[in-house]
């Protein structure tokens, strides 16, 4: 695993949270009559990983993301609206669990910022945050429909898989931020090859930045 975070190190960013507005509670889950507003956040049961709205240093714009609870300075390791900001501040947000089953960010007018796309098979559903950082939308019986480890950011956490999505068979990069306050897809994209035997690999843009043995 080590090898896997240095490898990936070049993509990873550190910055400063700016702390939003009192935030005040945590939950552990989200259901359909209880969303995530901006003064919460979601917290995993060991209280390892957190999850809510932020906004990063020398941004106007507000996203959902996850970070270790416990990291100064924060260390966002997941963004769910990376290609579409809410703009800061945005207190009539709420991620929810929508009448069709999917997790839905929306604003105050109800337009989606982001969305799961899982196919409807319950009507019971919850999220909740796991201690292995996986963000995971569930059924009735706690099994898994969707997970934050199947649409991955920038950063490899201990348990996500790099290669090929099982369910989608979609491949999975990690794709690097623009910049320090802009989580938005930038230059960089790691992935593993699909020669045998795999091998990790860097793109700058298109062209090959670093090979792994
Ligand atoms: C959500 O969290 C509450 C409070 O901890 C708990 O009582 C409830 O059982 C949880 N629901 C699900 C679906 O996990
Ligand atoms: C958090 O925000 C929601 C939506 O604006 C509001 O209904 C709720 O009362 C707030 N909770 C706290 C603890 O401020
Ligand atoms: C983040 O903001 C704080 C104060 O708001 C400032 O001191 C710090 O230099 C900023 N850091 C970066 C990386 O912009
Ligand atoms: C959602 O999934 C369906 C079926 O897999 C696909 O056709 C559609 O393009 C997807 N939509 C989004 C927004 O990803
Ligand atoms: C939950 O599990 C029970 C027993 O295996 C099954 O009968 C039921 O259909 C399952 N419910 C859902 C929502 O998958
Ligand atoms: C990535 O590619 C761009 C455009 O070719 C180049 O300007 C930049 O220096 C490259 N970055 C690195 C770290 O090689």
């Amino acid at each position: 695993m080590r090898l896997m975070m240095s490898w990936c190190s070049c993509l990873v960013v550190v910055f400063l949270l700016q702390a939003s507005h009192g935030t005040s509670g945590s939950a552990y889950n989200i259901t359909a009559s209880e969303p995530l507003f901006p003064n919460q956040t979601l917290v995993s049961s060991g209280q390892i990983f957190e999850l809510g709205f932020f906004t990063p240093n020398g941004s106007e714009n507000q996203y959902v993301g996850i970070w270790y609870k416990n990291l100064a300075p924060p260390k966002i390791v997941w963004v769910a609206n990376r290609e579409l900001p809410l703009v800061y501040p945005d207190q009539s947000a709420k991620l929810m669990i929508g009448s069709d089953g999917n997790l839905k960010l929306v604003n105050g007018k109800q337009n989606i910022f982001w969305s799961t796309n899982a196919s409807r098979r319950s009507n019971y559903r919850s999220a909740a945050l796991l201690d292995s950082g996986n963000f995971v939308l569930q059924d009735a019986n706690y099994s898994k429909i969707w997970g934050s480890f199947d649409d991955p950011t920038d950063t490899l956490l201990p348990g996500m898989k790099m290669g090929v999505n099982a369910r989608t068979g979609e491949k999975l990069y990690l794709i690097s931020w623009r910049s320090d306050s802009d989580p938005s897809p930038g230059r960089f994209s790691t992935g593993i090859t699909s020669e045998t035997p795999p091998q990790p690999f860097t793109w700058n843009g298109s062209t090959p930045y670093w090979r792994g043995g």
